[in-house]
C-alpha cells in the first residue's frame, strides 16, 4: 500500500466496480504491481449496484484522471452495452472484465477471466489440452472460462447452471466456434470429467450452497475454483476430503494482473489482448 502514500495530483487513477466489494482481492494484487514497478498509479474499490452502474460508467467518462476500471460480480455482461467497443473475445463471450478510458471518454471492453485461468492452470502444471471438463456456470466468469478452455484445446465440456437455458445458450455459441469440441448441458454430477471447475459465485458467502454434487468427486479429478476468498471453499474442502487435487482461485487472479494492467494501458500503448 505503499503509493496510497504518495499519491499526488499526477496519479493515474484505477477502480473496480462490483457488488458486494468486500471480497475483492485485485487492489492489493495491482497497487502491489503499481508499486513494484514505481509507477505513479493507484486502484480503488467502487461499491456500485446494477441500478447505478449506467450511472457510474456515465460519469466516469469525464474522470480525466481516470485509465480504466475492472468490472466483477454482477457487472460484467452489463458493462458490454455501456462500452464504445469491445474486443473480439469480449463480443464472443459476451462480457467483459476490464475497461480501458482513452483520453477522449471512450470506454473499450476486454475479457481475461479466461486467459487468466488458462494461464493459472499452466502456472500450476495443468496442461487442459486433450481433458474432459465438467464446468458449473453460465455467467460472464463461466462463459469466458468455457472459451479459453476450447481454444486450449480440451477435448470435451459438459456445461451445468442453475438457470438451463444460459447453459444452453452458451454450449450452442460454442459450438460455432469450436466444432471439435464435445460439448454438452449436464446435470450437478461432476463424474467421468478430468477437471472439475466451479465457474459460479457459489461459495464466496459462507451460506451457498454448494455448486456441483460433490459425493459424486473421485479422487482421479482436479478440481479448481474461481472464488478467491475465501480460499479453500467448501467446494475445495470437499473435494480434498475425496482425495482430487484442488487449485484455487488465486492463480487466476494473479495471473490476470499483468494483463489487467496491459488492457488499462493508454491507447498508445495498449496491447489488445485477444486469446481466441
Ligand atoms: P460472474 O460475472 O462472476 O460470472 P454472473 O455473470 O452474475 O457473475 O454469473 C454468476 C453465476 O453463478 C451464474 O452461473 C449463476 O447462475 P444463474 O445463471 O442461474 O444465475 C451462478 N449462481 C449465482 N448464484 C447462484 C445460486 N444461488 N445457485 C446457483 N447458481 C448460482
Amino acid at each position: 500500500m505503499e503509493n496510497q502514500n504518495t499519491i499526488s495530483g499526477n496519479t493515474r487513477v484505477y477502480a473496480i466496480i462490483a457488488d458486494p466489494i468486500h471480497h475483492v482481492q485485485t487492489p492489493a494484487a495491482m497497487n502491489r504491481l503499481f508499486t513494484e514497478r514505481g509507477e505513479d498509479r493507484v486502484m480503488v474499490p467502487f461499491h456500485v449496484s446494477a441500478e447505478g452502474l449506467p450511472g457510474v460508467v456515465a460519469g466516469l467518462r469525464a474522470i480525466q484522471s481516470l485509465d480504466g476500471f475492472i468490472v466483477t460480480v454482477p457487472h460484467k455482461s452489463a458493462i458490454v452495452e455501456l462500452c464504445d467497443s469491445v474486443s473480439d473475445a469480449a463480443q464472443l463471450v459476451g462480457a467483459v472484465n476490464v475497461v480501458r478510458r482513452n483520453a477522449d471518454g471512450s470506454l473499450h471492453g476486454d475479457i481475461l477471466d479466461g486467459a487468466g485461468f488458462v494461464a493459472g492452470l499452466r502456472q500450476r502444471g495443468v496442461e487442459p489440452a486433450g481433458l474432459s471438463v465438467y464446468l458449473a456456470g453460465a455467467g460472464g466468469a463461466a462463459k469466458a472460462i468455457a472459451f479459453a478452455l476450447a481454444a486450449a484445446g480440451v477435448s470435451k465440456i459438459t456445461l451445468f447452471n442453475r438457470t438451463t437455458h444460459k447453459a444452453e445458450a452458451l454450449v450452442q455459441r460454442l459450438a460455432t466456434v469450436f466444432p471439435a469440441v464435445q460439448l454438452c448441458v449436464g446435470s450437478e454430477d461432476p463424474s467421468g470429467h478430468d477437471l472439475v471447475v466451479n465457474g459460479t459465485s457459489l461459495g464466496l458467502c459462507v451460506d451457498d450452497m454448494l455448486p456441483l454434487n460433490v459425493a459424486l468427486l473421485t479422487s482421479s479429478q482436479i478440481v479448481a475454483e474461481i472464488i478467491m476468498q475465501p480460499a479453500i471453499t467448501p467446494l475445495l474442502a470437499a473435494a480434498t476430503e475425496k482425495g482430487c487435487r484442488v487449485l484455487d482461485g488465486m492463480p487466476m487472479l494473479l495471473c490476470q494482473i499483468e494483463l489487467m494492467a496491459a488492457a488499462m494501458a493508454t491507447e498508445k500503448n495498449g496491447q489488445n489482448h485477444e486469446y481466441i
